[in-house]
Order: structure tokens, then sequence, then C-alpha cells
């Protein structure tokens, strides 16, 4: 949800807007519905600002016609992908902010909480505010402190915001500056050969540098062409995405380059952590906080969207391999509740991102509690994964496609990982251990099967099923998690409303939906709660719904009850779910694509939910 890239170079660089408007596309994958850049003209010794809504390349076309090639070096160069939170898509909406004077130019992500005191206050001080957003009021108090010198001004301006932000800002009476600060919204610092980047995601950088400097929370930087500062000096960390995960790499779309990344991304996930001989697992985020989860009596699991899904099968995998009581919540209910913690409880966080603000709300509410704190979360640096105590990384590179589908099989994959390392902690025996360790091991190679041997039969399906607008999605224990998935996805992908249910408890309600005209997917690999699924599956069927099941390769019986059957290969119950979606993201895929849907930038959808 919205992005941020600034850019000041050493000497100027005649392709700056060029690069800076490259670099905003590559945040694209944020979810946004606006754009706009503003930036230090030398020539005309003034800032030219440009803003439109839709599309960057909208923006592109509009600057083509307006800006001058002695203008392209813009330096320095703030640009802004906005997604409307405050006031409609509108031009005045979009960013950059200015004050009265068209001198300050700000973009920013994230809300102010007080921004209608603000504006009152302003507006009564004689400002003229032009558009229905927060951010507007921060260029106005910047302006209200600005005298001659644009650190400073930010720096008393900022204190009086209430809320989150990142933002950037230049001044044209302070020209040769461009000034950065956060608070609860992710921003970094790119350190280029000559060149200085901020940006709110490594993606927008990483074909020009890989050295970068996470912004603390309440930090200010202050880049000039020539240094930075920051209040507090930090060391350089490395990014470890290499630009090719960045790129669709032949694809048609990210979302489908990383479903085929789905086997790779559960190699990465296990990645030296698992210790086959030893039944065991080693997460090396979790080493220092070892001893604390030995003492662990319940673990709390929060999350949004499909990070909850992958909590939920947690849920299943802990209570039943390592024997915790685990409660799923998602993250934006988790907070209102009461739960009951003491010193032996622990806090999951599950992000792909790191930066969901239901989620970090979530977590700051338990760690002011003193609970202990943890993540799995996938983007290096990121928020959640700095605030939490100890975590494990998914280590699977940049996930692009809005609905994530590689982070949920890595978050999956993680999940087991813990109950390893959590079980042998208690009650796992050995072997059973390696069991599911040899499993595990397995899972990548069989999940090069399903997306080599079944993606032709689930396009086929998908060309059969397309014009459906109603589906139901039924599974039972581990796979219930994966009916809710199932489900979600094909509302996002293919905007096709879609039910997830538990299978058992179709009985009570959806049954009475069941016919001719409404397609049920049954998650139904041969496990210890096949029969109940079987029979729930006959009760649909005879009432005429046509039926596609998740079965178990050598599932002969299954072929006569169904329509369709996409097959999964066998393996250990607790691992199934980790298997049936991925057949259910490439059917989200296929159906999207069919029915001419947006799939990696579903409509209203943002990759980085940084609002509550
Ligand atoms: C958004 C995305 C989903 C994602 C959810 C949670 O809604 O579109 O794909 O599951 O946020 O995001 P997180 O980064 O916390 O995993």
């Amino acid at each position: 949800m919205c992005g941020i890239v600034g850019y000041i170079a050493r000497k100027q660089n005649p392709n700056s807007l060029k690069l800076g408007i490259e670099a905003l596309k590559r945040l694209e994958y944020r979810g946004y519905d606006s754009a706009g850049f503003a930036f230090w003209d030398e020539s005309k010794k003034d800032i030219f600002c440009q803003k439109a809504v839709g599309r960057i390349a909208a923006l592109e076309e509009k600057a083509n016609g307006a800006v001058n090639a002695a203008a392209l070096a813009a330096n320095p160069l703030i640009l802004h992908t906005r997604w409307a939170t405050h006031g409609g898509v509108t031009e005045s909406n979009a960013h950059p902010h200015f004050d009265c004077q068209n001198n300050i130019y700000l973009v920013h992500n994230g809300i102010v909480e007080n921004y209608k005191e603000l504006k009152e206050m302003l507006q009564k001080e004689g400002h003229q505010l032009h558009s229905e957003t927060d951010t507007e009021v921060i260029a106005h108090l910047v302006e209200k402190f600005f005298q001659g010198n644009l650190e400073e001004a930010v720096r008393k301006a900022l204190p009086l915001v209430k809320g989150s932000y990142g933002i950037a800002v230049i001044a044209k009476k302070d020209p040769n500056k461009l000034v950065a600060a956060r608070l609860s919204s992710p921003l970094l610092l790119g350190l280029g050969e000559n060149e200085y980047f901020i940006a709110s995601d490594p993606s927008a950088i990483i074909a020009h540098t890989n050295k970068v400097i996470y912004l603390d929370d309440g930090e200010i930087v202050t880049i000039t062409p020539d240094n930075f500062s920051i209040l507090k000096e930090k060391k350089p960390e490395e990014i470890e995405w290499k630009l090719e995960d960045a790129q669709k790499g032949g694809y048609p779309h990210f979302m489908l380059k990383e479903i085929m990344e789905e086997p790779e991304a559960i190699e990465n996930s296990i990645k030296g952590r698992l210790l086959v001989e030893e039944g065991m697992a080693k997460l090396g985020g979790l080493q220092e906080v070892m001893t604390r989860l030995r003492n662990t009596k319940r673990m709390l699991f929060t999350a949004c969207g499909t990070a909850f899904y992958a909590s939920l099968v947690g849920r299943y995998m802990l209570e039943e391999y390592a024997g915790i009581p685990v409660e799923a919540d998602i993250a934006s209910e988790f907070r209102y509740r009461k739960p009951i913690i003491d010193e032996n409880t622990v806090l999951l966080c599950v992000s792909q991102s790191g930066e969901t603000a239901d989620t970090l709300a979530a977590l700051k509410e338990m760690k002011m509690k003193g609970v202990l704190t943890m993540s799995v979360v996938n983007v290096v640096g990121s928020t959640i994964a700095r605030e939490t105590d100890a975590g494990v990384y998914n280590h699977i590179g940049p996930e692009i496609g809005v609905a994530s589908t590689k982070a949920f099989i890595s978050q999956l994959t993680i999940m087991a990982l813990l109950t390893l390392l959590l079980g042998r902690q208690r009650n796992l025996s050995l072997i059973k251990g390696q069991r599911i360790a040899q499993d595990i091991m397995a899972l990548p190679e069989k999940a090069r099967i399903i997306l080599a041997q079944e993606a032709p039969k689930i396009k086929a399906i998908a060309e059969k099923y397309y014009k459906h607008n109603n589906f139901i999605f039924l599974g039972r224990k581990y796979n219930y998690p994966i009916a809710l998935e199932g489900a979600l996805k094909l509302k996002e992908i293919a905007y096709i409303h879609a039910e997830g249910y538990a299978s058992g408890e179709m009985k009570h309600g959806p049954i009475a939906l069941a016919d001719e005209n409404l397609p049920f997917v049954f998650i139904v690999p041969q496990d210890s709660v096949y029969e109940k699924v079987i029979s729930n599956l006959q009760e649909v069927k005879a009432r005429k719904a046509p039926v596609i099941a998740i079965a178990t390769e050598g599932d002969e019986k299954i072929k006569e009850l169904v329509d369709d059957v996409i097959y999964i290969p066998k393996t250990s119950e607790m691992l199934t779910p980790i298997l049936a979606a991925i057949p259910l993201h490439l059917f989200a895929y296929h159906m999207g694509v069919l029915r001419g849907c947006d799939v990696d930038k579903p409509r209203n959808l943002a990759k980085s939910v940084t609002v509550e």
C-alpha cells in the first residue's frame, strides 16, 4: 500500500527522473490508485510537480509532454504511489502535497490520526489546504516551522503528528537536500555509487544497490548530494535479494512465476534448518529464546489474510505433535480480545511483508504486556521482524503478486519446522520426528510433480468452470484452512464469490445451496478424516452439485464420485496442506486469467496493508 521513492545524486544524473519512475514501478505491486513526483529543476531553479490518477504509465505519459530535457536530471526527486484512505482518488489528493508557498513538497505513507485537529489549527493560522487528505497537514506543518533549514523544520513538525508515517520531503528554499523520516511505516536509505535512495521497500532500489540502512521509528535522515546523516549512527546491511527475483523471468504474470517457485520456496525455507537424522529442526533466529520456548505452555498466533490461514494450519500441527495449546486469531480482532496470558505465553506473528498494520498493532499490544514475541516474516528488516524478540525468516525472495502464494507455502513449511523443534523439546519421539523430517525433505520434489503433471489438467478444469460466479471449498482438520485459502484466492484473483467451510459444518448450512449450478471443491487427501469427508462429498453429489476433488495420488475410488480430480502425492497428514494448496493457487490463477482479471494487482487490494 502506498510506495515512496526518493533520489539524490552526487553529480547531476541526466536519467534521474527515468530511474525514479522505474524504481516507483517496482512498488506497483503494493497496490495504488494514483501517482506523482516532485523534483528540483536546476535549470529553472524551481520545483516541478506532476500527478496523475491511475497507473504510473499515465504519470509517465504526462511527464513526457511536460518535462524538458534539462529537467530530466531531477535532483533531488521524490515519487509516490497513493492508495486512497482519506479523500477520493483524484489528482489533488495524490502526492506530493505542498504548502501555501509552493516551497515544501512531501510524500507520505501511513495515516495522520489527528489530521482534523491539525487542519483546524493550521486553517486558523491562515494556511490554505487544497486536498481532502490527512497528508497535506504535514506539508503545512513543515511550512510553519520552516526558516531556511528543511531538516530543522521537519524535526519540529513531526512531534505534532499522531499516527504513522514514512515521509520524504524537499524544499525549494533549501534545494540540495532530501529529508526523510519514519514512524511505524517502513522506510530505508539505499547507498549507491555516488547516489542515495529512499524507498519503502528494497524491491524499488535493488537494481541500483544492495547496501541499505533500515530506518528505525522516530529517526530522521537528511541527505545531501555528498553525504547523509541520521540522528543515530548505523551500519549498512546487505539485501540478499537479486534483481531477477523482482522480475517476471519470462512468465506472463508474477503470480504464475511465484506459484512455479513454490517447490523452491519449500527448499529455501528448510535449507540448513532440517536435521533429518535427529528428527529435528534448527531455527537460528530462535536460538536465544530456546529456554523460554521449552517452558512455553501456550501459544497465540496472529496474522491477516493468507498468513492467518497458515497460522490455522500451524495450530493443528503444534497441538497434535508438540502438545502445546495454540490459539490462532485474526490480528484485527486479536487486539480487541483480552487473551489470558502469563509468563509462559508466546505470541507468534506471521506476515509476509512484516508491515501489516493490524498484525503490528496486535504485536505491540502483547509486547506491552511482556509476552515473548516471535515472528515468521519474509521481508528482512521489516518492522514486525525487528519488533519481535525472536523470529524465523522465510528466505524466499520478494513476493510481488499481491495475493500471497509462495509465501503461504513457505509459512506452512516453517510451521512444520517449528512443530518438529517444539515437539522434540517435548514428547515427540525420535522415530516420529525422523519420519516427519524425511517427509518435509521430500516435499519440494512432490510439489514439482504437482506443477509438472497436474498443471495442464488444472488449466482445463478452470476452462470448464470459469463462468461460474459462486464456489464452495470444503476441507476437514488440516485441510479446513486450505479450503479457506482456496476460497480466498478465488475471490481475490478471479472476483468470484467463494466460501471456505469446514466440511463437517456443511450440513449445518451450505448444503442448502447445493444444486447443479454450484460447484464444490473438496480437499480430500487420504488422511485420518478421509472417510468423513467422503460422506460429506456424497451428500453434495446426491444433490447434483459439480464436484472438483483434490485427492491423494492412487485414489481411484474418488474418480467415480466426483466430476474432476486433481492429484497430489502422498505425504504425512500434517504436510498435506502444503501440497493441497499448490493446485488451488494454480486454479485461482487460471480462473483469474480466463476472466480477464489483473491477477498480479487485483482491484482494491494491496500487498502490504499498512492501515488498520
Ligand atoms: C494482504 C495481501 C494478502 C496477505 C495479507 C497479509 O491482504 O493481499 O495476500 O495475505 O495482506 O499480509 P502479510 O504481509 O502480513 O502476510
